[in-house]
């Protein structure tokens, strides 16, 4: 898989790839990251990616010349699957839209910033628009990267034991059950018996249980 991330703020996205498990995904060649900087094409004489608004709105808008080019230029090398825009108010990421996307070849993500972006972006060039959840970041590059992690640790091959994504909280619509390690006990806090006790059978049939229960309690909206 590639992944092309088209920003104004490349440095807020150093990090997350350099870690864990995205790390160990780009290192195994499992899937590609471009980040991309807007402002590198744009054809203003300062380099400005942004203006006033015609409505006369406070707040700058992102103009669409640096953006179609870069856009443009990338659509032009290869095929995109799909051009994502992360905005609170797109389609909510949950755990299937992850799913989905992780069978995806090529993605490019265009993340938002200041007041918005000129609405003929969002009408012409994009194909989706993405939000993490209902309240409003200052730009869309943290949407991205949790984008980014949610799809890339789907991948085949990205974890080194591949039923751990299956297991994950969501993927069957359960909470994950608890999970221990040792010691057996701490401070007189114990591990539950069952769980010492070899049958793997029956610690399979708890964690299903404590799934449930966790589920019934904390997410019951996910069980309707
Ligand atoms: N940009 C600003 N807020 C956002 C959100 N909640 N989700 C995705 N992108 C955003």
């Amino acid at each position: 898989m590639r992944i092309d991330i088209l920003t104004v703020m490349p440095e807020l996205l150093e990090s997350p790839f350099k870690h864990s498990i995205m790390k160990r995904a780009i290192e195994k060649g499992l899937v590609d990251v471009h980040i991309h900087n807007i402002r590198d094409y744009s054809q203003d004489k300062h380099k400005k990616t942004d203006d006033y608004a015609f409505s006369g709105e406070a707040g700058m808008v992102m103009t669409i010349q640096p953006i179609d080019s870069l856009i443009t230029k990338l659509k032009n090398e290869r095929n995109y699957d799909t051009i994502i825009y992360t905005s609170p108010d797109g389609k909510r990421l949950d755990q299937k839209l992850a799913n989905s996307l992780s069978t995806l070849e090529n993605i490019m993500i265009l993340c938002g910033h200041y007041k918005g972006i000129d609405q003929r972006i969002r009408d012409f060039l994009i194909d989706m628009e993405i939000s993490i959840g209902d309240y409003v970041l200052s730009g869309g590059e943290l949407a991205a990267a949790v984008i980014s992690d949610s799809i890339i640790r789907l991948i085949p091959g990205v974890l080194s034991d591949e039923t751990s994504a299956l297991s994950d909280s969501f993927q069957d619509d359960l909470l994950a059950p608890p999970v221990y390690t040792r010691p057996a006990e701490y401070k007189g806090m114990k591990v539950p018996d069952i769980l010492l006790s070899g049958n793997t059978k029956a610690i399979e049939n708890w964690k299903l249980e404590q799934s449930l229960e966790r589920t019934k309690r904390l997410r019951p909206d996910l069980l309707k």
